[in-house]
């Protein structure tokens, strides 16, 4: 569906900007918002462009720049920094050679830290994309990189 299709889909009301921000996101395979999504959304809402950038750059979950395939946000919240997510950044880093904030060279891995993901009874805790996996051991995160990998 085209970036104009998307964003038709919503009332020309200012309230369905993050819907719509969303919405675009969701439909780019590398999960960030193009200047010309941005230009989109605010002349269907009758928006200042530079307040749509604003939202977009405000909200940690929206990117201006391309992400990899695979976004794995870590919950770096108290509970899960308890139970060793230092532990599962560190060995995530190490197996795929980035820091967080980065993507990897074949674009499938982007790293991003996340405040708690609802999950705390089974930290430390990770989300890829829209996915949560809990009771993370650096064993278990080489198997889910291995069953991402062999899904790509
Ligand atoms: Fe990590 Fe809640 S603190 S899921």
């Amino acid at each position: 569906m085209t970036a104009q299709k998307i964003i038709e889909k919503h009332e020309p009301l200012p309230e369905n900007l993050l819907s719509i921000l969303h919405d675009l996101q969701d439909a780019n395979p590398r999960h960030y918002l193009t200047e010309q999504d941005l230009n989109l959304a605010a002349g269907h809402l009758r928006l200042p462009l530079s307040f749509v950038q604003g939202v977009a750059t405000f909200y940690t979950m929206f990117s201006l720049t391309p992400r990899g395939k695979f976004i794995i946000r870590v919950c770096e919240s108290p509970p899960c920094h308890l139970l060793g997510s230092t532990t599962i950044a560190e060995e995530l880093m190490k197996l795929l050679d980035i820091q967080f904030g980065e993507t990897t060279r074949d674009e499938l891995f982007t790293l991003e830290m996340s405040s708690c993901l609802g999950v705390c009874g089974v930290a430390p805790a990770f989300m890829i994309n829209h996915e949560v996996y809990g009771n993370l051991t650096p064993q278990r995160i080489r198997e889910i990189l291995g069953e991402k990998r062999r899904e790509a």
